[in-house]
């Protein structure tokens, strides 16, 4: 199996994104630890993967992100793949609306929370030479007409950029960075935006292949990126998109 012997972090992993690429990490052999805020929610999840354990943290708080990765240490004794997946989607407005406070708290989670867990996880992952894969999305690569989520694509493109810049610094003790950049999943995040039929044949036509994707798809680019199938690529920004972001 492609992750024999790997311990694997995949924060948010409690649901949609991150619970499908944990249970893909797993199927390929790694151990897991998946982390999300919501205790029973993340407990729930962590029933439906073989081989994991699950910690629950906010990932706003700095002493919650060091306790997820001491319990790993503990238990594991190290830590070979960090996928930085936890985020979330503002209320739609634009710019001019949205308050210092809304625009903090996207900031927060899905650029702040990220740095969070890769300070802590690299000191960890420079013994193991190990992996880190960003989540970022379409939105961090262009600009859509009506998305008004400033805050989130701001988070987003930041995360593409770190990604090349931790690439580079870390490369000389051979950790990988890697982002993977998703169009419409259909996950929570995106059920408001997917109510009705006409919705979904609205976002199913955004992108060429002809529908929005499923959460397994994104896992499986991950775990192309975790394992040794990917071991002289670093700082590479994949779309996974049904191709939305190529028009
Ligand atoms: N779905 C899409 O169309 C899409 C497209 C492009 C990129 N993405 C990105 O893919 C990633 C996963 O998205 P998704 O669609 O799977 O989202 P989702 O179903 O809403 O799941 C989000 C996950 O993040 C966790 N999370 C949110 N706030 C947190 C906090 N303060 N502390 C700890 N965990 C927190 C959630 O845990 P709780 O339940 O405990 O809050 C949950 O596990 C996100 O970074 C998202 O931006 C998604």
């Amino acid at each position: 199996m492609k992750l024999s012997g790997k311990v694997a972090l995949v924060t948010g992993g409690s649901r949609g994104i991150g619970l499908a690429t944990a249970k893909i990490l797993s199927e390929n052999g790694a151990t897991v630890a998946i982390t999300a805020k919501n205790k029973e929610r993340l407990e729930k999840a962590v029933l439906e993967i073989p081989n994991a354990i699950a910690i629950a943290a906010d990932i706003r708080k700095t002493n919650d992100v060091k306790n997820v990765i001491n319990k790993i240490i503990e238990k594991f004794g190290k830590l070979d793949i960090l996928v930085n997946n936890a985020g979330i989607f503002p209320e739609i407005k634009k710019l001019h609306e949205i308050d210092e406070e809304e625009w903090n708290k996207v900031l927060d989670v899905n650029l702040t929370g990220q740095f969070r867990y890769t300070k802590e996880a690299i000191p960890h992952l420079q013994k193991t030479s190990g992996s880190i894969i960003n989540i970022s999305s379409d939105a961090g690569i262009k600009a859509y007409q009506g998305f008004n989520a400033d805050a989130y694509s701001a988070s987003k493109a930041a995360l593409i950029l770190l990604t090349k810049c931790w690439a580079l610094e870390y490369s000389k003790n051979k950790i990988r960075v890697n982002c993977i950049c998703p169009g419409v999943v259909d996950t929570d995040m995106t059920k408001p935006f997917l109510k009705t039929e006409k919705d979904k044949e609205f976002m199913d036509n955004e992108h060429p292949i002809g529908r929005i994707g499923q959460p397994d798809e994104v896992g499986k680019a991950v775990l192309y990126f975790a394992s040794d199938d990917a071991s002289w690529t670093t700082g590479a920004i994949l779309t996974v998109d049904g191709g939305e972001s190529i028009k």
